[in-house]
């Protein structure tokens, strides 16, 4: 089996204050786990990415919850990859299913967004995923390729080394119906056949498809132990101290 170093990221989408924040910084900064097994990374409210980076320990990396495809301009309300690499940011959420599905993110929108922040140097956390009907309607394995067309028409095969895929099925996002381990290894193995066929060997081997949907502490190992699950994109539960059992659950 390819050897692809585990990945998990906590999206702490918007919540928090200085205060909860800044225990939770506490809870991570005392964390136990190894670095050099598990990258983890976090992703707080745009306003604290630069409070959190200062404060957190150095083996755990800063991510924004999103970014805008242009450096400046009038884009009110909105941030650019720069500003998130200013402030000590590393990574960017792209496509999360509230930006597509809340706020009318387009497929197009988001593969530009994602090449824009990999060309300046942020890595990417690119999610995909079908909505409940879509599943219901045996769409998942289209809708999910179709996303991931829409990025592979937009960057470079070298862009995808700073790539990690988020399978989120929108129906496990936030509803404790987590995907069982093999309906999340069924998607996750088709995305990398069509990673081998459409990108290359290699990159189907070395790039992290992780999976975000309702992981908690007691589901987390099971889905750690599918082949081609290489982690996870944590919603709720990065809120908590489970979080810690979460990085660990390959160990
Ligand atoms: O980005 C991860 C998030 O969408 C998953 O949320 O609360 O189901 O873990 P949750």
């Amino acid at each position: 089996m390819a050897s692809r170093k585990f990945f998990v990221g906590g999206n702490w989408k918007m919540n928090g204050d200085r205060e909860s924040i800044g225990s939770l910084v506490q809870v991570l900064n005392n964390g136990e786990f190894n670095p050099t097994e598990t990258e983890v990374v976090v992703a707080p409210p745009m306003l604290y990415v630069g409070l959190v980076q200062q404060s957190l320990r150095p083996e755990i990396a800063v991510s924004v919850q999103t970014c805008h495809a242009a450096a400046k301009g009038a884009f009110t309300g909105e941030i650019s990859p720069q500003m998130a690499l200013d402030v000590g940011a590393q990574w960017a959420i792209i496509g999360h299913s509230e930006r597509r599905n809340v706020f009318g993110e387009s497929d197009a929108l988001i593969a530009q967004k994602v090449k824009f922040a990999l060309e300046s140097g942020l890595k990417v956390m690119f999610c995909i995923g079908e909505l409940l009907e879509q599943r219901e309607a045996g769409l998942t394995s289209e809708v999910v390729i179709r996303q991931m067309e829409e990025v592979r028409n937009a960057i470079s095969l070298a862009a995808w080394q700073n790539v990690v895929v988020a399978y989120e099925p929108v129906w496990a996002i936030g509803t404790g119906k987590t995907a069982t381990p093999e309906q999340a290894q069924e998607v996750h193995h088709q995305l990398r056949e069509w990673m081998a066929a459409q990108l290359s060997a290699e990159l189907a081997s070395v790039t992290r498809i992780i999976y975000g949907g309702s992981v908690n502490a007691n589901n987390c190992r099971d889905l750690a132990k599918q082949e081609d699950i290489d982690g996870f994109l944590v919603g709720g539960a990065s809120l908590k101290p489970d979080f810690i059992t979460i990085i660990n659950a390959q160990s």
